[in-house]
């Protein structure tokens, strides 16, 4: 495995979770590299389910290390909770590593993220309300509090004092809403400094020892491609680098030591939040995919929205991540359906598109052109080899991979471990 990582292809929730868990077996480290609690993943130990959002899914693994890394935003608090979940599941949290520089949402960019939202009306993004856009703005704005300020407590005052004479001034001015006490904060943040002090450390060094040693590593991404600040569909995006390239950024590995990177799709695609979506269905084929799909968010429960599998922005994300393999998931729900359809264009007002427009509003103005292709009508689940799927169900992975320009070598068939295929 070496270094792999593993990546949304499309807008999130394309079930990343349960694919960093069957390749997680074999890790020695598995890492986030951007984001913070807007992600949400849900581990099953035993009869159990463990809703995690921060902490990777690696701590199943008693042999393996959970690592936050420095392209991360990261609420204490939020933090020593899932570790006190973990710890009551009978899992041991203590390996679990933050880096020092991973930047910390402080108490005002939660407000300010509620705040900017209600502001903006019905251009809100939909965001997750986590504190995430305003805890990289402050980060970009270099207004940031990092992990290791923590332990610097005249220089932790001096940095929130510095970022409340801002805020303290935006809040009650431009969003009519009451100003912050640093006091409070910094009693706060400065109480949780010494259970994490065992858990901060250098994770661009332990991770390039451990590539060094040839030890399995495993780059978690949250969020999906078209989600990313650079290359998503922007401004209803998050604000990291989900793509690829955040994997290097975000944990100071470089892109030299990376070698296998795979793409998670979803056998048709969803998003939750506002912004385009070509391919968004509102008729029952819709409602269909979002009951048999369990289409709701972990992290918000917000009904996501569904459609059929985007073969331009599929295209995209193998061509922004450079993705060595893509991982299909849920194409046991697609059983429910006699046609299959998967767009293979974009036709608008001012031409057609074969390819991910950069123009953002043809995202908003095309009719897709839809390919269409012949379901199976049957029962999946059950199935574990290539050979006895239907032969409309492998005519279809087929189709993705010769569209998308990657292979397809995994699928999966259901929510539970085993119901997985190998594609030869
Ligand atoms: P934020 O990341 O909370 O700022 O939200 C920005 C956009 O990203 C919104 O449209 C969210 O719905 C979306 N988003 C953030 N995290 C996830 C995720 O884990 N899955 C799917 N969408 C997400």
């Amino acid at each position: 495995m070496a270094a792999t990582i593993i990546l949304g292809a499309q807008w999130g929730d394309e079930g990343k979770g349960r694919v960093v868990d069957y390749f997680a077996r074999n890790a020695d480290y598995v890492v986030r590299f951007q984001g913070g609690a807007n992600a949400g993943h849900t581990i099953v130990v035993g009869d159990r389910r463990l809703a995690l959002s921060l902490i990777p899914s690696g701590i199943l693994y008693p042999d393996c290390t959970p690592v936050i890394a420095s392209g991360t935003v990261i609420d204490p608090k939020l933090l020593l909770a899932e570790m006190d979940m973990v710890a009551a599941e009978g899992l041991d949290p203590s390996r679990a590593r933050l880096s020092s520089n991973a930047h910390l949402i402080m108490p005002y960019h939660h407000k300010l993220d509620a705040v900017i939202e209600r502001f903006l009306g019905k251009n809100r993004i939909g965001t997750t309300k986590k504190g995430i856009g305003p805890a990289y703005a402050d980060k970009h704005s270099r207004f940031g509090i990092r992990a290791q300020d923590l332990f610097d407590p005249k220089i932790f005052r001096a940095k929130v004092e510095a970022a409340l004479d801002d805020k303290n001034k935006i809040l009650p001015r431009v969003y009519n809403t009451l100003p912050m006490s640093a006091d409070e904060i910094i009693d706060e943040y400065l109480g949780y400094a010494e259970r994490l002090r065992p858990h901060v450390a250098d994770t661009s060094l332990l991770l390039n020892k451990a590539i060094e040693r040839g030890e399995n590593v495993l780059f978690e991404g949250a969020q999906g491609t078209l989600l990313d600040i650079d290359h998503g569909t922007y401004p209803f995006v998050t604000s990291s680098n989900s793509s690829a390239g955040g994997a290097v950024v975000g944990t100071g590995v470089g892109p030299k030591a990376i070698d296998e990177i795979v793409g998670v799709a979803k056998a048709y695609i969803s998003r939750v939040g506002t912004g385009p979506f070509p391919t968004e269905l509102f008729d029952e084929d819709g409602d269909r995919m979002i009951e048999l799909g369990g289409e709701y968010g972990v992290v918000t429960g917000r009904r996501r929205r569904c459609g059929w599998l985007d073969m331009l922005a599929l295209r995209y994300a193998v061509r922004v991540n450079s993705l060595t393999a893509i991982f299909l998931t849920k194409l046991d729900i697609l059983s429910a359906f006699d046609t299959i359809k998967a767009a293979t264009g974009y036709r608008t007002a001012e031409g057609d598109f074969d390819e991910f427009p950069s123009q953002q509003s043809a995202l908003f103005n095309c009719e897709p052109v839809y390919d269409e292709l012949a379901g199976w009508g049957v029962d999946i689940t059950g199935v574990r080899e290539h050979s006895d799927l239907p032969k409309e169900a492998r005519a279809y992975i087929d189709y993705v991979q010769e569209s998308a320009g990657a292979p397809v070598k995994w699928v999966s068939v259901g929510p539970e471990r085993s119901q997985l295929i190998e594609i030869p």
